[in-house]
């Protein structure tokens, strides 16, 4: 259903569920006695249970909150400290990355983050360092910069769909953590590497919505119709990945995201425990669940 069909439908579950309570409550009822009734009205009302996820995208949307807020107080300290930020978001088509980056960003001013998701290469990028056109987009002082995919291409989608050279492949396997501790050795500059991690079920089930759904069918792409098919490649790649480009200074955090809100959520804690700045909370728990984001080193074992 559309947005505006599914509102639609809630306006009438509720009309009617009112309808019903009028009918059924009577006034000299302990509360808590109406309470049942009403919920028990509103359930069989709801058989399709679109009050009930609508709550719940409400509810979720109010959690995150808090944390859009720290992120703000994050991103106003890299201002006043001319510190940088770069975030990777990498893992399988659908795992979750561009609606984790949107509700990320959705409240930060925007003269001081950006989004890079970069197409592929064209002829005259294709002769160049691989490394460059990242490099380019790479911030300023008092910037985030949120790679939608990044330079990790050459470890995963490349290689599996034949997109680069073994050669290519191995060269960068050898060198990128090299580049990467060379990027943060200013001291001002906070990467965070982030693997969406989707099982293979869920992700089935997402380019399905996909196909159907005329807001997401933009989304699906040439490489994605492949992903299912080639999911052992991806696997493979992402187990040599891991081995080879986890190191103590530029992590891998793996980020379970089959449940996408808490993919979202635990995300942004991740984000906030990894650099200092002012006026951070007292009461928030900024803690990521360990059942959410894995250490990529743990990944392994
Ligand atoms: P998205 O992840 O945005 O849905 P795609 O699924 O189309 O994008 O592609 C996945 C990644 O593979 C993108 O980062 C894209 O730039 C890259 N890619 C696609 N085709 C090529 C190619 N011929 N050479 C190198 N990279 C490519
Ligand atoms: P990927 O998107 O490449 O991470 O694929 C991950 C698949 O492996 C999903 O089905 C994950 O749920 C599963 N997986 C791998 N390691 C673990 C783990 N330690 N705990 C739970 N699931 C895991
Ligand atoms: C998403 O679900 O937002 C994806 O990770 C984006 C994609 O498939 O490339």
């Amino acid at each position: 259903d559309s947005e505006g069909t599914q509102n639609f439908r809630m306006s009438e579950i509720i009309r009617e569920a009112l309808e019903r309570i009028d009918e059924k409550l009577d006034a000299f009822e302990s509360t808590d006695e109406k309470w049942k009734k009403i919920r028990k009205i509103l359930r069989k009302r709801d058989k399709d249970k679109i009050l009930e996820r609508a709550l719940e995208k409400y509810y979720n949307a109010e959690e995150l909150k808090p944390y859009q807020a720290e992120l703000i107080k994050l991103q106003h300290h890299l201002e006043r400290t001319g510190k940088k930020m770069i975030i990777l978001f990498d893992g399988r088509d659908a795992s979750g990355k561009g609606g984790t980056i949107r509700r990320v960003t959705r409240y930060m001013n925007e003269k001081h983050y950006r989004v890079v998701a970069l197409g592929k290469p064209n002829s005259i990028q294709r002769t160049q360092l691989h490394m460059k056109r990242y490099i380019e987009q790479f911030p300023q002082a008092g910037e985030i910069v949120l790679f939608d995919r990044s330079w990790y291409n050459r470890a995963m989608v490349e290689p599996v769909m034949g997109f680069c050279t073994k050669e290519q492949y191995r060269r960068f396997m050898k060198k990128v953590t090299i580049y990467e501790e060379n990027f943060i050795d200013d001291g001002k500059t906070t990467l965070l590497k982030l693997y969406f991690s989707v099982s293979k079920e869920e992700q089935a089930r997402r380019f399905e919505r996909r196909k159907n759904d005329p807001l997401r069918q933009w989304k699906l792409s040439e490489v994605d119709l492949q992903a299912q098919e080639l999911w052992d490649e991806f696997t493979e790649m992402k187990y040599r990945l891991l081995k080879k480009t986890h190191t103590k200074k530029c992590p891998w955090f793996i980020v379970r995201s089959d449940d996408k809100h808490q993919a979202r959520l635990n995300t942004m804690k991740l984000i906030l425990s990894s650099t200092k700045y002012t006026g951070r909370s007292r009461t928030l728990d900024f803690l990521p669940d360990p059942a959410i984001i894995v250490p990529g080193n743990k990944e392994l074992k």
